[in-house]
């Protein structure tokens, strides 16, 4: 018992809620019995295998410097490190992790028996600046990360849908035909919506099949493992099914999978970066049409995530209100979309504003600008101003927007000003989440250090930092490589 407390407050630390961490804890347990009982292995080295799984798939990261044998014979080359201490400076430039694969593949054969035909992935994404534009008609820029959502699949002849989750207990068996919401927040309505969102698009989903998932995206940490989940399963579904479409196509079926079966209202922000994301770029798109296109990200600048594992209760709510106030702004101003407003109109027809939607657009409409401005210094190998506007956007996140969190400021104001950091800002939704720093790429674990040890004398609680890179959008791992027809 005491065990089963020990290993809850490591989930608890990481993140998870009381019922959650309990649920991995007794999970956790029940796996090391198993693999003591199949494998022949100590407990203990059962259980470190498994809490060293637990960690990188939850914070994404391989903890460094242990080299061992997996529980299976094959080499293995994690340790358990301390959860709260997980700084990843492990992976060299541009590497996806090989493991999310086999780790999606074993999944798979471990709860179905067999192995998957299809496997997918698609990356989570950091917001670089313009925040809440998307749903205004404005312009955004975001890049694709080197973490993300693996799907495996196969097909089942006796029409049941099974899925199974790295991050959650048991399979989950969905026999009914039509495709309908499952009850509550479950992690599965993600790949139901997007079979449902397949039928609006025209296109078919597929009957019977079996599903797994493993995720190496930080828990919480607003770099949207949702977008990744939705595109990595409409990618497997499509490629089950042996149906073939464009990027745009798989984005916005991801996106209205969300709007309508999840039901956030987001923007195409978070599925355009998971679906057009490159290496060594970052992803532009103009929320007015959308368009997308990439902007080449200088060298030695690179992307550090200080995960806060703080979420606003009523984050959901919170997004949906800034949502609403941003359509009266425009409405108040008389342009068709927020993102329209020009500064002169902004501050000519400020009366006709009241004060709160008044910030919400100045906001907006400095977001817009501040978009902008990044890819003029961007295209001047200007880190300095692309580190001001930056830093400038969280300010107006603070002041105008106000979807920042005492965290979240704490962390920017500690970043800023410090060596080797051109500018830090919450990224995402906000309420919470993560900040993202743009730094040289002579910033290091020891410079996190800094910042997190500050954070930890301040709240007395640990901030997780990982060292993220710019990746290649969603793709099809193994089966039908012409399910995406173009870029
Ligand atoms: C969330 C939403 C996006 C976008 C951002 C804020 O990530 O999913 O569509 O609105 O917030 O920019």
């Amino acid at each position: 018992m005491d065990e089963q407390i020990k290993i809850t407050e490591i989930f608890k630390k990481m993140g998870a809620g009381t019922r959650q961490a309990e649920s991995m804890a007794r999970q956790l347990i029940k796996r090391a019995d198993q693999l003591v009982e199949s494998r022949r292995c100590s407990r203990l080295a059962a259980m470190e295998y498994l809490l060293s799984l637990a960690v990188s798939g939850a914070e994404g990261i391989a903890p460094p410097g242990f080299e061992g044998t997996h529980a299976d014979g094959q080499s293995m080359n994690v340790k358990v490190s301390k959860p709260n201490d997980t700084v990843d400076a492990s992976r060299g430039a541009n590497q996806l992790p090989d493991s999310m694969r086999n780790r999606v593949e074993c999944l798979f054969v471990e709860s179905f028996g067999r192995s998957p035909s299809v496997v997918c992935r698609a990356p989570g994404r950091v917001e670089f600046v313009g925040n809440h534009t998307d749903y205004n008609g404005g312009p955004v820029l975001g890049a694709a990360v080197d973490r993300g959502v693996w799907v495996a699949v196969a097909p089942r002849a006796d029409g049941l849908r099974r899925f199974r989750s790295d991050q959650s207990e048991g399979v989950v068996d969905v026999e009914d035909p039509s495709i309908r919401r499952e009850g509550g927040s479950s992690w599965v309505n993600y790949p139901l919506g997007v079979l449902a969102a397949l039928k609006e698009f025209g296109l078919s989903a597929p009957e019977g099949f079996d599903y797994a998932v493993c995720a190496d995206l930080p828990v919480g940490a607003g770099l949207s493992s949702s977008a990744a989940i939705e595109l990595s399963s409409g990618l497997a579904f499509l490629g089950l099914t042996r149906q073939s479409v464009d990027r745009e196509t798989l984005v916005k079926i991801g996106r209205h999978a969300e709007n309508h079966f999840v039901g956030v209202p987001c923007g195409i922000l978070d599925q355009g970066v998971s679906g057009f994301g490159r290496k060594n770029q970052l992803v532009y798109i103009d929320c007015s049409g959308p368009t997308f296109d990439t902007v080449p990200m200088p060298e030695g600048a690179d992307f550090w995530i200080f995960n806060t594992h703080t979420k606003h209760a009523l984050v959901d709510g919170l997004y949906l209100a800034r949502h609403e106030e941003c359509l009266a702004a425009a409405r108040g101003l008389s342009v068709s979309q927020l993102a329209l407003a020009s500064e002169d109109l902004l501050e000519t027809q400020n009366t006709v504003l009241g004060p709160v939607e008044l910030k919400r657009a100045r906001h907006i409409v400095g977001e817009v600008a501040r978009v902008r401005g990044t890819i003029s210094a961007l295209a001047k190998n200007d880190l300095d101003e692309v580190g001001r506007l930056i830093t400038a956007s969280h300010r107006s996140s603070q002041t105008n927007f106000e979807n920042s969190t005492a965290e979240l400021d704490f962390l920017v104001d500690q970043l800023e000003g410090l060596p080797g950091v051109y500018g830090a800002r919450l990224t995402g939704g906000g309420f919470g989440g993560a900040v993202m720093a743009l730094t040289d790429d002579k910033f290091d674990a020891s410079a996190a250090e800094v910042i997190k040890s500050a954070y930890f004398a301040e709240y007395g609680a640990p901030c997780v930092v990982v060292h993220l890179r710019t990746a290649e959008g969603a793709e099809v791992v193994l089966g039908p490589q012409s399910t995406l027809s173009c870029r």
